[in-house]
């Protein structure tokens, strides 16, 4: 039978490849950024209670309330802006399926979509399935930041929306204030919707901050705000994410939900509106990773990779090209195949795989981990 693909390349092969050599070779894996150390034991027992109790029904559509309303509590607290749990704030099974909802609610056949490369391989793929043309603009070595006067030029009467994303994947940049105040500038006067993605947004290194569209009431206005609790608790084996925009956007994303998704997993809902009464959880953790960071840079500091700044997030960049003249794939297969540590290539995260002989390395892993793959990684 033929059809006729919807997608413009042949899709994540590479991310297969890579897990099934990681699987073969049982390497290390500084590939995923799945946290393998313990998460808090107190978030299992309250998933273990809620599942004996109330917690084997099906949760509201949009989330339970008292999810709700501690996520509301927690942005009112940190980027001070009130978002309403009952029209505001919608819980969804993961922030992929949140960025997809809301690409498909407002982004109509014909518009265009701005979005930065490399990133995650999801949101050209979502943009292009509602007809809509995703309009990718380079993010360029070693800083990866947005080049504004690109956006400007770019943004047209079709531009629907623009995607950010900060912390960023998988560049490890983050959105300075000057950078907020670019967009903010551009935006202004248009009728753009932003979809912020900040996912790692509890992850921001060496005394910087996360900047949340939710900080700035103007921007706030116009932007949809997607985030996880995978990143934050360690449970990336449980699927539980919540998006915040103005009730005029929630009621569309809510109705893309209801149409394609089932509400997330109930007792995981009920056992992190529990854990999120302590701030700790997410307020120690840019210390935690940062160390984190930092033992694989040592690790790594005799081997002939040449690392780049990582600002915040949980990964890091290296560029093998002064050294070898692999691909960035061959080089992957080749630390697998060789020296039993998985990494993930540059190339993958962009729409026509830009080859710039770097490698994205994650440090979400438990420091015996990140020691041993530093070790075999010195060894190329
Ligand atoms: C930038 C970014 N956005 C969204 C996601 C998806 O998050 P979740 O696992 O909650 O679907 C990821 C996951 O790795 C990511 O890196």
């Amino acid at each position: 039978m033929q059809i006729k693909s919807k997608f413009s390349s042949s899709g994540s092969g590479i991310f297969s490849v890579t897990d099934d050599l990681l699987t073969q070779y049982d390497a290390i894996n500084l590939a995923h950024g799945t946290p393998d150390f313990p998460f808090s034991q107190e978030l299992i027992e309250n998933a273990h209670e809620a599942m004996q109790a109330e917690g084997s029904q099906q949760a509201p559509w949009a989330g339970l309330m008292v999810l709700r309303e501690k996520i509301a509590d927690k942005i009112s607290f940190l980027y001070t802006h009130s978002y309403h749990p009952d029209t505001e704030v919608t819980v969804m099974p993961s922030a992929k399926e949140a960025v997809f909802a809301s690409i498909a609610a407002v982004v109509h056949a014909g518009d265009e979509v701005i979005y930065f490369e490399p990133s995650v391989d999801s949101y050209a793929a979502m943009i292009s399935l509602q007809g809509a043309t995703p309009v990718a603009i380079r993010l360029e070595a070693p800083h990866f930041t947005p080049d504004w006067n690109q956006v400007r030029a770019r943004i047209n009467a079709r531009t629907r929306m623009i995607i950010i994303n900060s912390p960023h994947n998988p560049t490890a940049s983050v959105l300075s204030e000057a950078d907020v105040q670019a967009l903010r500038d551009l935006v202004k006067d248009s009728p753009v919707i932003i979809l912020s993605d900040e996912v790692y947004e509890h992850l921001v290194f060496d005394g910087d901050e996360h900047r949340s569209m939710s900080a700035y009431p103007d921007l706030a206005a116009r932007s949809i705000v997607v985030t996880s609790f995978s990143k934050v608790f360690k449970v990336s084996g449980w699927h539980v994410a919540y998006c915040v925009a103005p009730a005029i956007l929630t009621r569309e994303i809510r109705q893309v939900q209801q149409y394609v998704m089932f509400p997330a997993d109930t007792p995981m809902q009920y056992a992190l509106a529990a854990i999120m009464e302590q701030p700790n959880h997410y307020m120690t953790l840019s210390t935690i990773y940062q160390e984190k960071r930092d033992l694989l840079a040592h690790g790594l500091k005799s081997s002939r990779f040449e690392l780049l700044p990582s600002k915040g997030g949980y990964f890091m960049l290296a560029g093998f090209g002064h050294f070898s003249d692999l691909s960035d794939v061959d080089m992957v297969r080749k630390l697998i195949v060789d020296h039993g540590v998985a990494t993930l290539p540059l190339s993958a995260f962009y729409s026509d795989g830009t080859d710039q002989a770097v490698i994205r390395l994650t440090f979400s892993k438990d420091d015996e981990t990140l020691e041993e793959g530093a070790r075999r990684l010195c060894e190329v």
